[in-house]
């Protein structure tokens, strides 16, 4: 369906950078330059540098940033990792291929992890806590360290939908031992395919990611050191993300804005809960997603799907909900209120104001009948 407000719009975006985008490419190709390239270091460096931290290793996608840095913290059988529910399945996914268990906890009113939660969830099995920062806002990483010194936890931040977001000054992915991103396109910063990166202070497990990505095996000396994997970001993603990683604090502060033109239209609306504003307190958010809480959700979707208006919901069904995870035994009551109530409007670079001005009005026109 060609909608009037799609939810995103790659060939504009790329469009927007097609000259610069078009030169990365065609020099890599020209040169060869496929592999574990130049491109891949500069990207990393720059990456490491924007999040305020001293490396960067680039996976293949989020979840592999995340399974690598579970691994490369030594987390597996018998230990137990502390997340949320109310998040994309890869957060889980990662602990369960280490061969650990997660341990799911409910979330506050602005999606994130509950602290009160996290502490009554930790056991003498506990050995690490995924935050994961989920649409742009960052978690209580005051709170959440705190907590994790207190029981000497390891952290590992699923930072995948919080490129650029903070917490009191200091960047999401930069608090724990290692902090996840993912570059699906659809992401704040997103690659021409999958892509991920994982970020640390820590030399010795950027070191790990890096003989893990590439099968365990150490280029110069042809020593293999682990059953690794095949996970490394390509040249190719690199230097397309090195153009636009240029451009993520403007695209940053529209973001912002865009949060606030929605904020103001939706004000008054009292079936519509708009999420946080953009400076909270410590809170810094980027808004990867705008997602409101809504009454009568899914007639309100329908409505604005036939206004021309793409609407993602994540997640309709609450992910110890699917039976084939096997996490069925979980209560976790805001988590299923959340999957009832919970709508994600068009929100990207590319969107003009008068597009936003379009669902706001839709949305009034649904509930002011
Ligand atoms: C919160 C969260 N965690 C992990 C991931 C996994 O990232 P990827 O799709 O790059 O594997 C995503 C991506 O959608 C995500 O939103």
């Amino acid at each position: 369906m060609n909608y009037k407000v799609p939810f995103v719009d790659y060939p504009t975006h790329y469009r927007r950078m097609e000259g610069e985008i078009d030169a990365a490419i065609k020099e890599i190709l020209s040169n060869g330059d496929l592999i574990l390239r130049n491109q891949l270091r500069q990207f990393e460096e720059n990456i490491a540098s924007f999040v305020g931290v001293t490396h960067a290793v680039g996976v293949n996608s989020g979840t592999d940033a995340l399974h690598l840095s579970l691994l490369a913290d030594r987390v597996g059988t018998g230990d137990e990792v502390v997340t949320v529910a109310h998040t994309f399945v890869a957060t889980v996914a990662a602990i369960v291929h280490c061969g650990a268990t997660p341990i799911l906890v409910d979330v506050g009113e602005d999606f994130n992890m509950d602290m009160g939660q996290l502490e009554q969830a930790v056991s003498p099995q506990t050995k690490a806590i995924i935050p994961v920062h989920l649409n742009g806002r960052p978690c209580n990483m005051e709170k959440l360290m705190r907590i994790a010194s207190e029981h000497n936890l390891i952290v590992i931040e699923d930072a995948a939908q919080a490129l650029g977001a903070s917490f009191d000054g200091q960047k999401a992915g930069s608090f724990g031992l290692a902090g996840c991103f993912s570059f699906y396109p659809a992401k704040i910063l997103g690659g021409a395919g999958d892509g991920g990166v994982v970020v640390t202070n820590s030399g010795e497990i950027a070191e790990k990611i890096c003989l893990l990505r590439d099968h365990g095996q150490q280029r110069n000396t042809g020593d293999i050191l682990y059953y690794g994997f095949n996970s490394r970001l390509d040249n190719l993603q690199a230097a397309i993300l090195n153009v636009k990683l240029r451009y993520l604090p403007r695209w940053i502060k529209r973001r912002r804005e865009l949060a606030t033109v929605y904020e103001e239209g939706l004000s008054g609306l009292p079936q519509i809960k708009t999420p946080p504003p953009p400076q909270q307190g410590c809170y810094f958010d980027v808004y990867t997603n705008y997602v409101v809480r809504a009454q009568e959700r899914d007639r309100l979707v329908a409505h604005l799907r036939e206004c021309g208006i793409e609407i993602l919901i994540s997640w309709p069904k609450p992910m110890h909900h699917h039976k084939a995870l096997g996490l069925g035994h979980y209560r976790l009551p805001e988590t299923e209120r959340i999957s009832k109530e919970v709508l994600s409007l068009p929100l990207n670079t590319e969107i003009s104001n008068e597009q936003v001005e379009f669902v706001i009005e839709s949305i009034r026109k649904f509930y002011i009948r």
